[in-house]
């Protein structure tokens, strides 16, 4: 399994963490885009970079860190094909990938600890998508134009 890893610097620390922590498992392959300090970077650069890594089939999987993980999701779902869940939690983690069919798991650095974290990595990668009356939710989120209104 490859893996894309992003972050700004409010995200930096935790990202290496998450590096150090998936480099044991022989298993997975990472790529890391940065930030490679705790400098202080825009994060939409990041989160597009791993998003294009994704959508160009050069990994499975994003795993992306910012302060709160909201701005550098909503950055990364700006990408067509991306859905980038914000998880603060193991079962937000595991329902992003059997529901919504997740591709990137993105963490607030600020919002989880650093174990919660670790644990909500190990969720996220572990769960699959389950298809079934999902997959049209799913194929529904790519819409070009809203037709409700
Ligand atoms: C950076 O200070 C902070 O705004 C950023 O990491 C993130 O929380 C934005 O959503």
């Amino acid at each position: 399994m490859k893996i894309a890893l992003g972050a700004d610097h409010g995200g930096y620390e935790l990202k290496e963490k998450i590096k150090q922590y998936l480099s044991m498992r022989k298993e997975i392959e990472l790529i890391d885009f940065g930030t490679n300090s705790t400098e202080s970077v825009d994060y939409p650069k990041y989160g597009h970079l791993v998003a294009k890594s994704i959508i160009d089939k050069e990994v499975d999987y994003g795993i992306l860190v910012c302060g709160t993980g909201i701005g550098i999701s909503i950055a990364a779902n700006k990408i067509k094909g991306i859905r980038a869940a914000n998880c603060t939690n193991t079962t937000m983690a595991r329902l992003s990938r059997q529901h919504n069919d997740a591709n990137i798991l993105a963490l607030g650095a600020r919002i989880v600890g650093d174990v919660l974290a670790l644990d909500i990595v190990d969720e996220f990668l572990s769960a699959s998508f389950e298809g079934g009356r999902h997959q049209k939710r799913v194929d529904q989120i790519e819409i070009e134009e809203c037709n409700l209104f």
